[in-house]
């Protein structure tokens, strides 16, 4: 018998990739963690619970994010840990590791604590820090590594800049073989790369820019497949975005090596010449590159050669963006547009929800690993880190609704079809969509399976 009050979502469609589970049904949260799960129809244990009735609606694990940028401390009129984590409860998020490109960059222990401490106040899902990999970020002496993963840093990365040297890298591989915690590159060479503004190739040419080419992604991805192999070090490719790097991982996991790489949203979705439509708003690094290269991240997902989905969410002041686009800042705020971004690919046949949602939860908690990997699943005793979304409801992008800072998004007046509807992050509802007659309603429902009482009251 259950006493206290606990929320029951119920009328929905459960999806939960971990545990193979796929059909309508019925999830119980007490005290903060998943109590019970079953199949429409089952009998419910005894008690009195909140009901959140969610009809045609899809339930999942509470989505995973390892790439996001919160701005905190240094840049906060882009965005703070407290904004970021709204706008990313608003996307359907539970979970986001949070990049230290920050000023300071986390690159201490007490930076470590910092955000953590910050996050304990401030944010309304669970926020992770990840450490830098180099001091300062300046690429010339590591950072204390074991000790900031002792202090609760989840991964290590320079993002923003890649760690070019290849001593470095090799290093932080090996140290961080031990505690199994991700060394996360990005993959630039600079010397390629060549302070590029968009794509290389025809749009890039029309307009003047310099143009960034695939393989000053994929020279680094060689490397670092190289130095992971020569480790055994755990390595994390960020945002991928070319076939090529597509193709290199494929090898390297059929090898066997333990490389896990993430896409974004954008990248799956969007080709380079957003850049003519949307200009520095679809200014993001890497960049939106072509058909080929899109399709390639697509089925390197459908495949599992792409282990998840990441935001690379990268707020940025409008006075940031309204500039020639050479000037402009690289980036676009993405947690509030992920999910119905994610849902073309779904709605176009060219992915499966089941596959999407994976690669939001599973996908991205294996990677976290440690006690994070009993993180998304509904399992019963897992943390009741729920999403509840529409796959069909439509909605207008309009970036001054966002509860991010960061209002810059190519998405503009895009009508995306996938709605998140509510978020519940350690049992409690971090989100509710507020549009009228889309509120789900919360009423009591008592049930006493000894008198076959099954009451719901207002
Ligand atoms: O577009 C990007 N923006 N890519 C990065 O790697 C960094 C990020 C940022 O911090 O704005």
């Amino acid at each position: 018998m259950l006493n206290r009050k606990s929320l029951l979502i119920t009328g929905g469609r459960i999806i939960d990739p971990a545990q193979g589970r796929d059909g309508p049904g019925s999830v119980l949260v007490e005290d903060g963690a998943i109590e019970w799960l079953g199949p429409e129809g089952a009998d419910l244990p005894e008690g009195d619970y909140e009901v959140m009735n969610v009809p045609g609606m899809i339930v999942c694990p509470g989505f995973i994010d390892l790439h996001c940028h919160l701005r905190e401390p240094g840049d906060e009129a882009k965005e703070t840990i407290r904004t970021g984590a709204r706008a990313a409860a608003r996307g359907g998020f539970t979970t986001i590791c949070c990049m230290p490109n920050t000023d300071p960059p986390i690159d201490t222990v007490t930076m470590v604590k910092y955000i953590r401490k910050r996050a304990a106040e401030e944010a309304v899902i669970r926020v992770l820090p990840i450490g830098c990999v180099t001091r300062r970020r300046k690429g010339n002496a590591l950072v204390a590594i074991s000790r900031l993963a002792a202090a609760g840093a989840v991964g290590f990365s320079d993002d923003g800049s890649p760690v070019s040297r290849n001593d470095l890298m090799q290093r932080a591989l090996e140290i961080c073989r031990a505690p199994g915690t991700p060394v996360i590159d990005h993959c630039e060479d600079l010397t390629l790369a060549d302070a590029g503004v968009i794509n290389e190739g025809i749009i890039a040419r029309q307009f003047g820019l310099r143009g960034i080419p695939n393989a000053a992604e994929e020279k680094m991805v060689a490397r670092d497949l190289e130095l992971a192999r020569k480790t055994g070090g755990r390595l994390h490719l960020a945002h991928i975005s070319t076939a090529g790097s597509v193709g290199l991982i494929r090898k390297a996991k059929a090898e066997g090596l333990q490389v896990t790489c993430e896409v974004t949203p954008h990248h799956l979705t969007l080709k380079q010449d957003e850049v003519i439509h949307h200009g520095a708003m679809a200014k993001v690094n890497p960049p939106l590159r072509m058909e080929k290269d899109r399709v390639a991240l697509v089925l390197g997902l459908v495949d599992d050669v792409i282990d998840c989905i990441a935001t690379d969410h990268a707020p940025h002041t409008a006075a940031d963006k309204d500039k020639r686009i050479e000037d402009a800042a690289f980036g676009i705020s993405g947690f509030e547009t992920a999910l119905g971004s994610l849902m073309r690919l779904v709605h176009a046949g060219e992915i499966s929800l089941e596959k999407v949602i994976a690669k939001l939860t599973i996908g991205p908690a294996k990677i976290l690993g440690g006690k994070f990997s009993k993180l998304g699943t509904l399992a019963i005793g897992a943390p009741a880190d729920i999403t509840i979304f529409s796959p069909h409801e439509e909605w207008l992008v309009e970036s001054k609704r966002f509860v991010s800072k960061g209002h810059n998004t190519p998405l503009e007046g895009a009508l995306l079809k996938g709605k998140v509807i509510a978020t519940v992050y350690n049992g409690n509802i971090v989100y509710r969509d507020n549009m009228p007659g889309r509120k789900p309603e919360l009423k009591i429902l008592r049930v006493n399976i000894n008198t076959d009482d099954r009451t719901i009251q207002n």
